[in-house]
């Protein structure tokens, strides 16, 4: 993979892209900055040895068509103050006015598009709409870790197109990502929590081939219950999945032995701890129990590196974020080589303040879990 430093940025326009898919509030104002600090390194670096910058990126869902609440005009306003330099945006990420705008650039200046889902042709990664992003730079650099599992224009296709490399963030991901698969220091613990298996079913089989303990919470936990027998009552499930999780179940992979019930989910419902077995058929299961809390305690303690990836339980609603908040602090407290990916597991950890606590926060939620399961990634694969 090129790197920065293979690329000569004086006196040139280089065209940038990061991933700004950041979660606004319902007042609009962006509620986590993290992946617009993280690329500022690359753009300081770019503008401290003489270029200009053209920052692009795609922002939500929209349907291939203009869309003012996907407008990256928050992150314009974010990276201005960020950058304490004023940072235009373009009306559209191609065209006249964008090419006129990246003419005009002078050396230390930094313009940012708008979101490139806007143009059907993005996704499709069509070839005559990456020519027309290309026409904007000199070079092409790439530090969007978060949107690398996407062969999009604006990933992979200008990449084909211009004098490229990978930014400041885009090497760290790869570098501590590769570092924790393949020469972690042992033991290693895999934590692997959310809603879906059938997300994380191919990262929890790489995890099972590579690590020492694969710990599992979170409403996915439940299918493998599920698999074993145990009555899960109303509990968020992927039933049709329970025969393809049987094949998972080995020693290395732990599963709650307790968890925290309620009749709701909800604020305030009555909550109960219960043994796997004595979920009833009106329970939901919303969290990790205190005894399985115990058992993960140890081997997180234990772990020379440890591997985190999703909530253990329903961690958006206070009463049931126990676990995910406890997993949080073991982790923290461990003093092992920590990773860790997936916007509400970063979230628990930041709530807490123990964000200096863990070695690596990716700002990957999707391309983390692809590069884990060992997947190669289109955007990096481009950047060869
Ligand atoms: C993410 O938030 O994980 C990335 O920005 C990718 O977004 P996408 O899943 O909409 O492609």
């Amino acid at each position: 993979m090129k790197t920065l430093k293979d690329l000569d940025v004086k006196g040139k326009r280089v065209l940038m892209r990061a991933d700004f898919n950041v979660p606004l509030n319902k007042e609009g104002k962006i509620e986590d900055d993290n992946r617009i600090r993280a690329v500022l390194p690359t753009i300081n670096y770019i503008l401290e040895h003489g270029g200009s910058v053209i920052l692009m990126s795609h922002f939500g869902r929209p349907k291939g068509e203009p869309d003012p609440q996907y407008s990256l005009q928050p992150v314009a306003e974010k990276l201005s103050e960020l950058l304490g330099k004023k940072v235009n945006l373009a009306p559209d990420c191609i065209g006249e006015e964008a090419q006129k705008m990246s003419d005009d650039l002078k050396p230390g200046d930094v313009i940012l598009l708008e979101n490139t889902r806007f143009h059907k042709e993005e996704k499709e990664n069509d070839p005559e709409f990456s020519k027309k992003l290309a026409e904007l730079g000199d070079m092409y650099v790439n530090d969007a870790f978060g949107a690398a599992h996407r062969a999009h224009a604006s990933t992979e296709g200008v990449a084909r197109l211009l004098p490229h490399a990978a930014g400041l963030l885009l090497e760290k991901e790869v570098e501590t990502l590769t570092k924790v698969l393949n020469n972690p220091e042992k033991p290693v613990v895999a934590i692997i929590g959310g809603a879906k298996i059938s997300t994380k079913i191919q990262l929890i089989k790489s995890m099972l081939d590579k690590v020492d303990n694969v710990i599992l919470g979170g409403a996915l936990a439940n299918t493998v219950l599920l698999a074993q027998n145990h009555k899960i009552g109303k509990s968020l499930v992927e039933e049709e999945l329970a025969p393809t999780v049987k094949d998972l179940i080995d020693n290395k992979l732990r599963i709650p032995v307790d968890v925290i019930c309620a009749k709701e989910v909800k604020e305030g419902a009555p909550t109960e701890i219960k043994a796997v077995g004595e979920v009833e058929d009106d329970d939901f299961i919303l969290d990790i129990g205190p005894d399985t809390m115990s058992i993960y305690s140890e081997l997180i303690k234990d772990a020379k590196t440890i591997i985190w990836n999703g909530p253990m339980g329903v961690f958006e609603i206070p009463d049931f974020a126990t676990g995910t908040l406890d997993v949080a602090k073991a982790v923290a407290d461990s003093g092992a080589y920590s990773v860790v990916g997936g916007g509400e597991t970063a979230q628990a950890i930041k709530e807490m303040g123990l964000a200096d606590k863990i070695s690596f926060i990716s700002t990957g939620g999707g391309a983390m879990l692809e590069f884990m399961e060992g997947k190669k990634l289109p955007a990096i694969e481009a950047l060869n």
